[in-house]
């Protein structure tokens, strides 16, 4: 049978291995995300161990990159080839994802709002469109035209002992600080008297910022300049989720916007 209904009811979902690289690399540019392929190193350390593969045989036809939080799943990746979608792989990797929960109580991902194909299948297993996020970009030149944070206000690295302060303050899930130190993020805070109102996840090696927030623009000004030591490039990329106030400071400094997605989530 040719064309993708071949694949009815054949594809079967195992674990990545580092071997599969060569796989991973030719469907990452299906994300259109813009961003470079993940190189061969981040693939094994940090990728590979929490993906799985849609295969018919050798043939690898989609991959779904997840990473397990404590009570959330954070679906990062969900490809699949286009010579094999609409037959069920999609679904099948999310319904892999699904029966492997473990404790996990809600899963989320951010999609491109004109990803008709994508929010359809998250619609279909329950997810909704909780708020908007936006990758925007600044040079710190243009950080500098934001309010002033009060004085008090300082930024820096943040404590590991104030990350679950920091998390509930902030609307992180549960364990996403003490995931990013785990895959080497930089977690920078800002911290107003004995509160946390600024957190940011910097990945060198993206390099970007994410999540990045911050209760005001002030702070938010006060957490691109704790991030600043750790960025070697003029500008810093960023994400901006549901945050109207921010979204419109940066936009007024002139923030060049890189991507704008939808943060879906559901019950697992
Ligand atoms: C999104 C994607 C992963 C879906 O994979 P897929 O294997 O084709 O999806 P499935 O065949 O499992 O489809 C499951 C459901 O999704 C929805 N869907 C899939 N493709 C669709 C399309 N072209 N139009 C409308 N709905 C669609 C339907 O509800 C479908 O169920 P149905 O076939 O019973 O109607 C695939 O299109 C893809 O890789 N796109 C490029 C990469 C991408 O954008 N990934 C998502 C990033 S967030």
């Amino acid at each position: 049978m040719r064309g993708p209904a071949r694949y009815l009811q054949t594809v079967d979902i195992r674990a990545a291995e580092a071997d599969d690289y060569p796989a991973f690399a030719a469907l990452f540019p299906e994300l259109e995300s813009g961003d470079p392929t993940p190189k061969l190193q981040k693939w094994s350390d940090e990728i590979a161990p929490q993906t799985v593969l849609a295969v018919v045989g050798q043939e690898v036809l989609g991959y779904l990159f997840y990473q397990r939080l404590h009570d959330d799943i954070y679906v990062r990746h969900l490809v699949v080839a286009p010579g094999a979608r609409r037959a069920g792989a999609g679904r099948a990797l999310l319904g892999w994802l699904r029966a492997h929960k473990g404790r996990a109580r809600r899963w989320r991902l951010n999609v491109k709002p004109g990803n008709v194909p994508a929010v359809a299948l998250y619609r279909s297993v329950g997810m909704e469109v909780a708020h908007w996020s936006l990758a925007l970009r600044l040079s710190f030149e243009q950080w500098s035209t934001f309010p002033e944070p009060a004085r008090g206000v300082v930024s820096g690295l943040l404590d590991p002992e104030l990350d679950a302060a920091a998390e509930r303050a902030l609307g992180l899930p549960e364990g996403q600080v003490a995931h990013a130190r785990a895959s080497r993020r930089v977690v920078v805070g800002v911290i107003d008297g004995a509160e946390v109102v600024g957190l940011a996840l910097f990945d060198p090696g993206f390099p970007g910022a994410f999540p990045f927030r911050a209760r005001t623009p002030a702070h938010a000004r006060a957490l691109a300049e704790g991030t600043r030591p750790h960025v070697r490039e003029d500008d810093l990329q960023f994400v901006v989720e549901g945050d109207e106030a921010l979204r419109a400071a940066s936009l007024a400094a002139g923030a060049v916007i890189r991507m704008e997605t939808w943060h879906m989530e559901g019950p697992i």
